[in-house]
Formats: C-alpha cells, sequence, structure tokens
C-alpha cells in the first residue's frame, strides 16, 4: 500500500459501508493508488467500522450529537481528518450535510457518492424517488461537495435503466453496483490532478 504525500484519503460514513468497501478493495487491488488514512462516523456501532478494522485501517467514533451546533461539529471533524493529514475526504454513505464551515476548514476536495443522475433526484431515497417519478434512465454521480445539497461539480456518472417491475430497492440494488465501480475511479481520478473547476464543471485543466 503506497503512504505517499497527496494520496491519504479519510472516508466518513453512517452506516453499511458497502462503499467503504469498494474503496478499500480497490486499495488492495492495486487500482486505487491511495491509502485510506482514517475511517470516521458519526453513528456508534455502524458495520462500516467493522469493515474498516478487518482492513487495519484507523477509525473514529464522532457522535454528532456530543457537539453543541453543527458548526462545532464540523469544526471538529475537519480537525480530525487533518490531524491524520488527509488530502482527500470521502462520503461514503455519510448521512449529514457538511457546512460551508467543514469546506473553509477543509482545503481539499471532498466528494460525495449519490445514488441518482443528479441533478435529478437529490436527497433521501434518491432510487425510490426515481421510480415513483416514472424515471426510465437512473444511475449514479460523484460529485465534489459544496454547500448546497448534492449540488456541486460533477466528477463522473453511470447510467442504470429502470426496469418496469421495479421498486426503490430493487433499483437502488443495481446502482450500488455501479456506485461500486465509480467511487474508487472517481476518488482516483481526483487524486491524479489535472482537473479544475470551471463555473459549475468540473474539467481537464
Ligand atoms: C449509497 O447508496 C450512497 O450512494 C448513498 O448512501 C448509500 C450508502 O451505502 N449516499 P453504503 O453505506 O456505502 O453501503
Amino acid at each position: 500500500m503506497s503512504d505517499r504525500p497527496g494520496r491519504r484519503v479519510g472516508v466518513l460514513v453512517s452506516g453499511r459501508g458497502s462503499n467503504l468497501q469498494a474503496l478499500l478493495d480497490a486499495v488492495q487491488a492495486g487500482t486505487l493508488d491511495a491509502t485510506i488514512a482514517v475511517v470516521i462516523s458519526n453513528v456508534p456501532g455502524a458495520p462500516a467500522m467493522d469493515r474498516a478494522r478487518a482492513a487495519g485501517v484507523e477509525t473514529a467514533v464522532m457522535p454528532h450529537r456530543d457537539w453543541p451546533t453543527r458548526e462545532a461539529y464540523d469544526e471538529a471533524l475537519a480537525a480530525a481528518l487533518l490531524a491524520r493529514t488527509v488530502d482527500l475526504v470521502c462520503l461514503a454513505g455519510f448521512m449529514r450535510r457538511l457546512s460551508a464551515r467543514f469546506l473553509a476548514a477543509f482545503p481539499g476536495p471532498v466528494l460525495n457518492v449519490h445514488p441518482s443522475l443528479l441533478p435529478a433526484f437529490p436527497g433521501l431515497d434518491a432510487p425510490g424517488q426515481a421510480v415513483a417519478h416514472g424515471a426510465k434512465v437512473a444511475g449514479c454521480t460523484v460529485h465534489l461537495v459544496t454547500a448546497e445539497l448534492d449540488a456541486g461539480p460533477i466528477v463522473a456518472q453511470t447510467a442504470v435503466p429502470v426496469a418496469s417491475g421495479d421498486t426503490g430497492d430493487t433499483l437502488a440494488a443495481r446502482i450500488l453496483v455501479e456506485e461500486h465501480r465509480l467511487l474508487p475511479a472517481a476518488v482516483a481520478r481526483v487524486l491524479a490532478g489535472g482537473w479544475r473547476v470551471d463555473g459549475r464543471r468540473f474539467v481537464d485543466a
């Protein structure tokens, strides 16, 4: 596992952690040249933490209710990441909005994976929203995080067709398979550099 400066990734989780697992597997397989430096959960007992421990990655539990305000929590979160000299933060099922305070305190790129083709269906249960809306194509997006929910510059997307009998759950399961491919590839792309943000577009530099 390489541990070169500029390639240290911090992962924020709240639950199952299958996207974290995809990152751990990609690092292990050598397809993602990065070090997962720390995994932080805002939910004590999140299954994702077992995956991190099994991979020998440092973990930290930071329950948000232990801090008096969102801003105080976000500053503590950024400080915890910076203390581990993290270069890039990846939200992998982190079910909490990050404030402008976090983004001001953490200078590196922050990525999120979302189970829709943004800007369609931001927010909770995006696959269920897509089915209810009658969308014929769904998918997943990795984007740079900004203070606006699920709205930052799009790094990468994969389309997933919606089947006529799909429920939110069956569609989410097929999207998840694509998330597991897309997220490690997008992290590798961002770590490689040679990009810039032009307006709201993520473009080659
Ligand atoms: C994924 O669908 C992700 O897109 C969304 O939350 C889910 C997290 O799943 N933000 P997991 O914890 O990575 O298994």
